[in-house]
């Protein structure tokens, strides 16, 4: 049999540290009010020169060194993003000519904040199918340029931050060791423009033009009380669900890596799922909420910190634009 172990994990954030007291200075906000409602202190801001690819390329270098793989050894990429460096195409192209390996496929996922999950079980399904046998995933995001830095944009300006993570995944025939064990994806279209940015648009005549900004279509919209409330909802089914596809129970888990959104969110599920506060890790104090990154920037510095451990019952779940929700249960 086929199955699909983590080789590998790294990434990459900015150097520039961004506090809410800074965003003080833009806007109307403080620093209580951030933490008090979403639990972050301070963000990561890419340089003026850093592309999205650029943090991608980061964290995938960071990966690929872990696993002890050259570029050569890559056989496809998946990127997950909402922030790509064009319209189209993907950066998932881009990052395969930055590291060099002309005419290794790349596939693009566009899940927003469950863009790693989506990801990785897609990245597992080309891996047990016999496609690939090295897979490179990565979840980049570059928020901080598209962010309102004004009061009007305070709701979503103070939440999002840059940065990069990513695994490289390799074919196993080993059950008892390390491997992707299950995955669920989920979706509710209905609710796509709740957490939306509806510029430019395919959809509009013209694709771009300047009312658009003066509109505010260009930037993120976002309904946070009903994110909120199908958040909380939505990561404990999903949780549920692949821990029901594996027989195991919350108790099992010796480590949740839940999404980066929001801190009560996370103790939210962290209740409802009975589990105690070492075996949910969250970083988003340091990195606000990084979108496709999150999942992957948490994974690899619960690793460095020795919170994820080779041998661990491991949980991913996430809840985004879309709506989008999906969990992956892994033996690290
Ligand atoms: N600083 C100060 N005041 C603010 C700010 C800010 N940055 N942003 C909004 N306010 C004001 C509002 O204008 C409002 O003022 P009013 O009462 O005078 O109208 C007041 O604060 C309360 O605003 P609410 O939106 O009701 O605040 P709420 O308690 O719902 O918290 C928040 C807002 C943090 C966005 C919350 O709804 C939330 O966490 N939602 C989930 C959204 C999320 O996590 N999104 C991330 C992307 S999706 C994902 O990754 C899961």
């Amino acid at each position: 049999m086929r199955y699909t172990r983590i080789a590998g994990v790294g990434h990459y954030v900015p150097e520039r540290v961004v506090s809410n007291h800074e965003l003080e200075k833009h806007m109307e906000t403080s620093d209580e009010w951030i933490v008090e409602r979403s639990g972050i202190r301070e963000r990561r801001f890419a340089a003026d020169t850093e592309t999205s690819t650029d943090l991608g390329l980061a964290a995938a270098k960071a990966a690929l060194d872990n696993a002890g793989w050259k570029p050569e050894d890559v056989q496809f990429i998946v990127y997950a993003t909402l922030s790509p460096d064009m319209f189209f195409p993907g950066n998932g192209v881009l990052l395969q000519r930055d590291l060099g390996i002309e005419g290794v496929g790349a596939l693009d996922v566009r899940n927003q904040c469950s863009g790693f999950i989506y990801g990785l079980a897609t990245a597992d399904g080309f891996i047990r199918m016999g496609m690939y046998d090295r897979v490179l995933l990565v979840g980049a995001e570059l928020h901080s340029s598209g962010l309102v830095m004004t009061t009007e944009g305070r709701d979503t300006a103070v939440l999002f931050g840059d940065g990069g993570g990513a695994v490289c995944l390799e074919v196993t025939d080993d059950p008892d060791g390390g491997r992707l064990l299950a995955h669920n994806l989920h979706a509710d279209g209905r609710y796509a423009e709740d957490l939306a940015m509806l510029a430019p648009s395919a959809a509009k005549r013209p694709w771009f033009s300047a009312s658009m900004i003066d509109e505010g279509l260009t930037t993120t919209k976002m309904n946070g009380r009903e994110v909120f409330r199908h958040a909380v909802t939505r990561f404990p089914q999903a949780i549920n669900e692949v821990l029901e596809q594996e027989g195991v129970q919350a108790s099992d888990i010796d480590l949740l890596i839940p999404h980066q959104a929001n801190l009560r969110i996370i103790d939210a599920v962290k209740k409802k799922m009975g589990l105690s506060d070492d075996k949910v890790f969250a970083n988003l104090q340091k990195y606000g909420n990084t979108t496709a990154a999150s999942i992957p920037l948490a994974f690899s510095e619960a690793v460095a910190e020795g919170r994820a451990k080779r041998g661990d019952l491991i949980c991913m779940a996430a809840f985004g634009s879309g709506f989008t929700w999906g969990a992956s249960l892994f033996r690290f």
